[in-house]
């Protein structure tokens, strides 16, 4: 960190692709140092070269102890840190049961543990100092269940909720810290490559750059929305999820035989 300046940090897990590499892309535009976060080392240092101000490249597995340690030490100790990205997560496929459980359980510790531990360390700084922002990377299917995805969608859903409850005790308290959660639709990053998802059975017109998925983030935090939902054929998606009586919601799972869906 010697030869970081004077510049704001934001701190952005999963940044070695994908969104999160969108967000370091576009923070260092906007003049952000960044601490970059992800298992795959060599990618952030390719990242880091790239970019236009200081990054500093923490590789960390955030499903384990010592890598959630590492990086609520690296927050701790960082009191310019202004943006916490916690985008870090993957989906699986097959039904509960049916799936390896490690799967299931990493995934519940990466979006819900690992969010839960960074943004306690950001938020303890972020509040004293009174200035900062906290992005937790969601998803569109927070709103819905899915049958194939049922611990995608409720740890997204639960990730919401955490947004929404930290955004009512912050204003309880009139602090300019904001948090948002970022709910994308489908997005072209390697996401759907790591589940095994042919992104082709996907209607081209469903899918977003990241780019612009990043960039409604962005416009969301300098704005101070709690929920962004980018693109407007999703935010119609979003809409009609949300006043769905739960009864409807629960029988519109279709069957599905086939696990690559
Ligand atoms: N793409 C979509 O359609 C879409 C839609 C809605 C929401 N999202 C959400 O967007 C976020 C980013 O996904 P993406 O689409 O950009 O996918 P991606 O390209 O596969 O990126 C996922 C990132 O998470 C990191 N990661 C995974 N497991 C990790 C672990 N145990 N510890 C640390 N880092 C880990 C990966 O880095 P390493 O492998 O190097 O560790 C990678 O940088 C996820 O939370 C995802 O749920 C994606």
């Amino acid at each position: 960190m010697e030869n970081f300046n004077a510049r704001p940090v934001a701190l952005i897990t999963g940044a070695s692709s994908g969104i999160g590499e969108t967000f370091a892309r576009q923070l260092a535009g906007r003049g952000y140092d960044l601490i970059l976060v992800a298992r795959r080392a060599e990618r952030l240092e390719a990242l880091a070269e790239q970019l236009p101000t200081a990054a500093r490249v923490l590789a960390a597995d955030l499903v384990t102890e010592e890598g959630l340690a590492a990086v609520e030490a690296a927050i701790r100790e960082c009191p310019r840190l202004e943006i916490l990205v916690n985008n870090a997560g993957f989906g699986t496929l097959g039904r509960f049961w049916e799936a390896n459980i490690g799967g299931q359980e990493k995934m519940h510790q990466l979006h819900v543990l690992a969010t839960v531990r960074l943004t306690h360390a950001a938020l303890r700084g972020m509040t004293a100092r009174g200035k900062g922002a906290v992005v937790n990377v969601s998803s569109v299917a927070a709103f819905s269940i899915n049958p194939g995805n049922v611990s995608y969608c409720s740890t997204k859903a639960w990730m919401n909720s955490f947004t929404e409850g930290l955004a009512i005790e912050l204003r309880s308290i009139q602090s300019p810290v904001r948090v948002q959660a970022l709910c994308p639709g489908f997005t072209i990053t390697e996401f759907h490559d790591m589940v095994g998802v042919d992104r082709r059975n996907i209607p081209a017109w469903l899918w977003m750059k990241a780019e612009d998925v990043v960039a409604a983030s962005l416009r969301g935090v300098d704005r101070g929305d709690v929920i962004v939902v980018p693109g407007l054929k999703y935010k119609a998606v979003v809409t009609f999820l949300r006043y769905l009586p739960p009864g409807v919601r629960r029988r519109m799972g279709r069957p599905f035989k086939d696990k690559r869906v």
